[in-house]
C-alpha cells in the first residue's frame, strides 16, 4: 500500500515579486517497507519534496496523499496529529535538545505524541536506544556524544514512535564517511527488521549506493526511478 503519494505536485516559493519554482509536477509513490532515496544536486528540490511529504509545507498545486487521504482536506490540528503519529523526522543537523540526555531526547518524542504510560514509555525509549547501539550512552547529553552518536540518537527519536514513515533530509551530510556508513547500516537494519519505511534525500554517492530505490531529481523534476 502507498504510505504516501504525490500527484502532480508543484511548489513555487514567492519572495516579494520573485517566484522560485522549486518543484514542477512531481508524481511519485512511497510504499510500505520501502527504502527510498531522493537523489539530486543541491537546489534540485529534495528538501522541498520531503517537507511536502512530511506535512511541514503545502503544495502550490497538486495533491499529497498520506495512506490514501488527501491532506488538503484536513484542518491544521488534524495535520498536526497525522504528522505526530505517522511521521518521524531525522535532520542533517541532528536537532537534539542540548540540556536533555540522549534518553530524555528520545522520551520527549513519545511525550509529544501518544503519551503511553511511564513504564511502557521508558521501555520503548530504552529499546530504541539499544537498537542504535547506544545502550552505554543513554545518560549523556548531546555535547558529550560524537556527531555519529548524536545522529543515532536522532534515529532512535524518529523510530521510537513507530511511525509509518521515517523522513531523513541529508542525514549524513554532517558526518564523516565511517559514521555515515554506520548510520546507513543501522537504518537499513531497522528497515529490514521492523519493516519501517524510510525516505531519504542526499547528494552523497555513498548514500545513494545503499538504497534499493532511487528517485533522481533534477531542477524540481523527477528524472527517473531506479530500482535495484
Ligand atoms: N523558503 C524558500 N524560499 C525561497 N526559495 C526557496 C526556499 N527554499 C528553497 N528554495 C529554493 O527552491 C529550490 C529548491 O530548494 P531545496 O528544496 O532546498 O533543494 P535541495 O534540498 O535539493 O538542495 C532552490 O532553488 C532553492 O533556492
Ligand atoms: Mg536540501
Amino acid at each position: 500500500m502507498a504510505i504516501c503519494e504525490l500527484v502532480d505536485v508543484h511548489k513555487i516559493y514567492r519572495m516579494g515579486e520573485v517566484e522560485v519554482p522549486a518543484v514542477k509536477g512531481v508524481s511519485v509513490s512511497i510504499n510500505s517497507g520501502e527504502f527510498t532515496v531522493f537523489s539530486g544536486p543541491s537546489g534540485s528540490g529534495k528538501s522541498t519534496l520531503l517537507n511536502l511529504i512530511g506535512l511541514l509545507d503545502v503544495p502550490t498545486k497538486g495533491q499529497v496523499l498520506i495512506e490514501g487521504q488527501d491532506v488538503s482536506t484536513l484542518s491544521e490540528d488534524a495535520l498536526g496529529v497525522l504528522r505526530a503519529q505517522k511521521i518521524g523526522f531525522i535532520f542533517q543537523s541532528f536537532n537534539l535538545i542540548p540540556v536533555l540526555s540522549a534518553f530524555e531526547n528520545v522520551e520527549l518524542a513519545l511525550q509529544l505524541s501518544d503519551d503511553p504510560p511511564k513504564r511502557e514509555r521508558q521501555d520503548r525509549v530504552r529499546a530504541a536506544l539499544v537498537g542504535v547501539g547506544l545502550e552505554k550512552f543513554m545518560d549523556r547529553r548531546p555535547s558529550q556524544l560524537s556527531g555519529g552518536q548524536q545522529q543515532r540518537v536522532a534515529v532512535a527519536r524518529a523510530l521510537v514512535k513507530e511511525p509509518a514513515l521515517v523522513i531523513a533530509d541529508e542525514p549524513t551530510a554532517n558526518l564523516d564517511s565511517k559514521n555515515s556508513a554506520q548510520i546507513l547500516e543501522i537504518m537499513q537494519r531497522l528497515n529490514d527488521e521492523h519493516d519501517a519505511t524510510f525516505l531519504f534525500s542526499t547528494h552523497d554517492p555513498m548514500v545513494v549506493n545503499h538504497a534499493r530505490r532511487i528517485v533522481h531529481i533534477l531542477d524540481g523534476e523527477l528524472q527517473r526511478i531506479e530500482e535495484k
